[in-house]
C-alpha cells in the first residue's frame, strides 16, 4: 500500500484528492504550476469582491451527497444564475422560456408560444437529418432565436461558422415554458459566500500535505518519476506524454478585468453578448453573485473573448470530437503501457468537461480505487 502521494496540480480535483488522503494518514506533497492554489475555481478579493479569476464559477448540483460534502467548507448563498442575453441592445432572458418567447413574439401563453415555435420549425422546412449545427439549432428551436440568441454566440464561442460545426454539438436546447428564468434545473445551487479559495485552502490544511506553488512538474519530471510517490496528475495527458501522439485541442479564454468607479453596471452578474460583431461572448460582473456586496462606489467586471489554443494558452475547454476522442484513448493506452502506477485525473488528466460537482466525485472515486486495490 502507497504511503506517499504526489498531487500535480491544486485545483478541485487534486485538492479533494489530497484531502480525503490526508484524513486516512497518507502524506502528500501538492505542486502547483501557478503562484498560488486553487485552479480555475480561483477567487480573490478585489474592492471587497470576490472576483472569480478564471470564469464565472457557479455551483450546481443534483447530487445531495456532493452539496453536503462541499458545504463542509464554505457557506453557500442562495444565488440562482439566471444570465440574459443582448442582442444588439435587445435584452431577453435565458433559458429560453416564457418571458423570452414573450419579448420576442409578444405571446403570453404556453400554448401560444409552442404554436408560434412549431411554426418556426415547419417554415424552416429542413428534410433528413441536420448537416450541421446551424440545421441542427433551426430544427429544434425555428429561426428568430436561432438568428438572435444562438447563432452569433455560438460562432465566437467555436471560433467556426455554425454551417461548418457539426450538429452534435447542439443535441438539445433547454427549452421552458415557464416564466422561469433559473438556468440550471439542479435542486442544489449557490455561490460560496466569502469565495471559492477558502475551500481550497481548508481541503489542503491537513499537517499531512504540503503544498509548493510556482513549481512545475515538468521542469524536475525525471526526480518525480523516479521517487517513491505515487503521483496524481492533473495537468494536460498530451503535454506529460510530450505531445508524443499528437496535440488534443482545446479552447482558450481571455479575461479583461476592470474596476469601475460605479455602484451597478449591468445589473445582473452574467450577461450573453449574443451578436457576431460584439467580440466578446460575455460580461461578467461579479458583485451580483453574492448580492452586491463590496466597496461603495466600485465594482469589478470581465470581458471574455474566446481564443484558439496555442501550447502555452490555458487549456479552458476540451473539444470532444471524434478526432479528440480517439487522440485521448491512445494517451490512456499508453499511459497505461508506460506509467501503470500513475493517475490521470481532473478536466485536463481526463480530457473532459467535468462540472465542479462532477470533478469531486471523480476525486472521490480516485480515493476509493486507491484503498480497493
Ligand atoms: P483545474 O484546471 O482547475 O486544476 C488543474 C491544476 O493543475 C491547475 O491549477 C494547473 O495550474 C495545475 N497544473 C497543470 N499542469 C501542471 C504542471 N505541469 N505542474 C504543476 N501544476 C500543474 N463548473 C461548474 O460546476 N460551474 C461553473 O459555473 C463552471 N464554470 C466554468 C467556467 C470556465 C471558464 C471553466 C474553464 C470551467 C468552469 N467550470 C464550472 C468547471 C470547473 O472549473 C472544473 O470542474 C474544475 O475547476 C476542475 O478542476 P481540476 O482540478 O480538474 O482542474
Amino acid at each position: 500500500m502507497q504511503n506517499n502521494y504526489l498531487v500535480v496540480g491544486s485545483g478541485l480535483f487534486g485538492a479533494v484528492f489530497a484531502n480525503e488522503m490526508a484524513k486516512r494518514g497518507k502524506k502528500i506533497t501538492v505542486i502547483e504550476k501557478r503562484r498560488h492554489i486553487g485552479g480555475n475555481i480561483y477567487t480573490k478579493k478585489i474592492e471587497g469582491i470576490q472576483v472569480h479569476e478564471y470564469g464565472a464559477h457557479i455551483f450546481h448540483t443534483k447530487m445531495k451527497d456532493i452539496w453536503e460534502y462541499i458545504n463542509q467548507f464554505a457557506n453557500f448563498n442562495n444565488y440562482i444564475n439566471s444570465p440574459i442575453a443582448n442582442y444588439k441592445g435587445e435584452i431577453y432572458n435565458l433559458p429560453f422560456n416564457m418571458n423570452t418567447f414573450n419579448k420576442l413574439w409578444g405571446v403570453v401563453t404556453p400554448n401560444d408560444a409552442k404554436q408560434k415555435i412549431e411554426h418556426q420549425k415547419k417554415s424552416f422546412g429542413l428534410k433528413g437529418h441536420p448537416k450541421n449545427l446551424e440545421d441542427q439549432a433551426i430544427s429544434l428551436i425555428g429561426l428568430d432565436i436561432y438568428n438572435k440568441l444562438i447563432k452569433g454566440y455560438t460562432e465566437k464561442q467555436w471560433g467556426q461558422s455554425a454551417k461548418e460545426l457539426p450538429a452534435f454539438i447542439i443535441r438539445r436546447l433547454p427549452v421552458r415554458f415557464t416564466y422561469d428564468n433559473n438556468y440550471f434545473d439542479d435542486p442544489y445551487q449557490g455561490i460560496p459566500i466569502g469565495g471559492y479559495t477558502q475551500i481550497i485552502e481548508k481541503m489542503l490544511s491537513n499537517k499531512l500535505i504540503n503544498v509548493k506553488t510556482d513549481t512545475d512538474f515538468f521542469k524536475k519530471r525525471s526526480k518525480y518519476l523516479s521517487s517513491d510517490s505515487k503521483i496524481i496528475f492533473t495537468g494536460m495527458i498530451d503535454e506529460f506524454f510530450d505531445y508524443e501522439l499528437g496535440e488534443l485541442e482545446y479552447r482558450s479564454l481571455r479575461f479583461d478585468t476592470e474596476i469601475l468607479n460605479e455602484d451597478n453596471y449591468q445589473g445582473n452578474a452574467v450577461v450573453n453578448y449574443t451578436d457576431f460583431d460584439t467580440p466578446f461572448t460575455r460580461i461578467i460582473e461579479h458583485k451580483h453573485f453574492e448580492f452586491g456586496k463590496g466597496n461603495k462606489g466600485k465594482t469589478v467586471i470581465t470581458h471574455e473573448y474566446p481564443q484558439s489554443w496555442h501550447r502555452g494558452d490555458e487549456p479552458y475547454y476540451p473539444i470532444n470530437n471524434k478526432r479528440n476522442k480517439k487522440l485521448y484513448s491512445e494517451y490512456v493506452k499508453l499511459a497505461r503501457e508506460r506509467f501503470p502506477n500513475v493517475v490521470f485525473g481532473g478536466r485536463l488528466g481526463q480530457y473532459r468537461y467535468y462540472n465542479m460537482d462532477q470533478t469531486i466525485m471523480a476525486a472521490q472515486q480516485a480515493v476509493k480505487n486507491e484503498f480497493e486495490k
